[in-house]
């Protein structure tokens, strides 16, 4: 015998597989080696030559499972919190207020320096383990509220630490263009070349495994988006845009210039910039838990993204300032209530397409070849993900072929 098997066997999948559908296979089975999938499909066809090699066998009960969860925009990695913004918002004051009278991202970036090492791992890492609960197994975490050298390499280097420490995959960003420090006020181009400059070195410490920025007229212009792209170029690093959020500045086009892997919220996404993100095949992440807190009333187009065949990913953007939710779940039923996502659109953004705005073809459908990461769901069907709310229904998560602990 050169190598061993793992069965999943009694299962109702969810596969994902194809570019439509749920990919369903009642009475499925799994086989899996190593960390990856090694056979998906109906337990009556499992093929004769694997049964002898199989070593383990786990009897999943006849409940649904699906891939493992990916959360593809998350801040993870700051200290303190907003809660009296928010309070303010509810006054009346606008996020756009709070932002220009220096609160915002700046109030954030204030607590982050301020906050030792150990405690932006322990809190990044408590935050982290609430989406892990809801079967979160690829988790992108961004830099962007330590904003000079050291305190960015230090946001970064935590996330790479929660990776190491914790049985999820962490893909780290480097969005050291979110907002302008305090140091730099007034010197906007030269924190755009601060941040260009800091990016070879954040890269050679394996820091980096994409570059985004805020485009936004409180946060960088497209030529200083540009700038920073072109930086990321020059080190093939691949980029990703908050683009479009509170207003439109094109940079959804200037993005998918540069081959984005996603720009990232799109409220105000001009028809130019759709087609531009269908051209290049860039992922459309949609944040419903910041049009929701934001009170936002500007939907982002779906209909047509969906239209020109732009692949729709649903994240979390869990932040401080604007979505502090830690469910990817509710970001899901969000994306259906809010947004008119279907249940199944809703569930290939938090998983394939969540998956493609990473980066990672390795994930996001169970298909052999791909990484074992799945989840094992109190529910029959995969629409019922999308429909209950404030529960979680998660019951075995399962990473690399190893089953954590919830
Ligand atoms: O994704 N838009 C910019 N960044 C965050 C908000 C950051 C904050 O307010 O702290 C976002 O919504
Ligand atoms: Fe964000």
């Amino acid at each position: 015998m050169t190598y061993s098997l793992t069965l999943w066997r009694n299962a109702r999948l969810a596969t994902l597989a194809g570019s439509a559908g749920w990919g369903l296979i009642e009475h499925g089975a799994i086989l899996t080696q190593g960390e990856t999938l090694h056979w998906v499909g109906a337990e009556s066809e499992l093929p004769a030559q694997f049964t002898q090699k199989i070593n383990v066998t786990h009897d999943l009960g006849g409940a649904l499972v699906t891939p493992g969860l990916i959360d593809c925009h998350t801040h993870l990695v700051y200290g303190g919190h907003r809660a009296h913004e928010f309070e303010m918002r509810l006054q009346g004051a606008s996020y756009l207020d709070i932002a220009r009278a220096g609160g915002g991202i700046r109030s954030t970036v204030a607590a982050t320096r301020a906050a030792s090492d150990a405690q932006l791992l322990a809190d990044a890492g408590k935050r982290l383990q609430v989406l892990m609960r809801e079967g979160v197994t690829t988790v992108e975490i961004k830099s962007g509220y330590g904003l000079s050298l050291e305190h960015e390499a230090r946001s970064l280097a935590v996330a790479r630490a929660l990776g190491r420490t914790l049985p999820v995959a962490v893909r780290t960003t480097y969005l050291g263009a979110h907002a302008l420090p305090p140091e730099f006020e007034g010197r906007s181009d030269d924190y755009v070349d601060a941040v260009c400059a800091w990016m070879p070195a954040l890269h050679a410490q394996g820091l980096v495994d994409a570059v985004d920025a805020f485009c936004e007229n409180i946060g960088f212009s497209p030529a200083q988006t540009r700038r920073v792209f072109e930086a990321a170029a020059r080190l093939g690093l691949p980029v990703k845009l908050h683009a479009e959020q509170l207003s439109d500045q094109g940079g959804a086009a200037l993005a998918a210039e540069f081959g984005a892997l996603s720009c990232d919220h799109l409220e105000h996404l001009s028809e130019a910039g759709i087609a531009a993100m269908a051209r290049s095949g860039t992922v459309a992440v949609l944040l419903p838990g910041a049009y929701y807190f934001l009170r936002d009333t500007k939907l982002p187009p779906i209909a047509a993204l969906r239209a020109a065949g732009v692949p729709m990913a649903v994240a979390s953007d869990h932040n401080p300032g604007t979505s502090p939710g830690l469910s990817l779940l509710l970001m899901i039923n969000m994306a259906c209530t809010l947004f008119r996502l279907t249940p199944e659109e809703a569930v290939r953004g938090v998983t394939v397409h969540a998956a493609k705005a990473l980066g990672l073809s390795d994930r996001g459908q169970l298909v052999a070849g791909q990484r074992a990461d799945f989840c094992v769901w109190d529910v029959a069907h995969p629409n019922e993900l999308a429909y209950w709310f404030g529960t979680n229904p998660c019951k075995r998560v399962i990473v690399g072929a190893q089953e954590r602990d919830l």
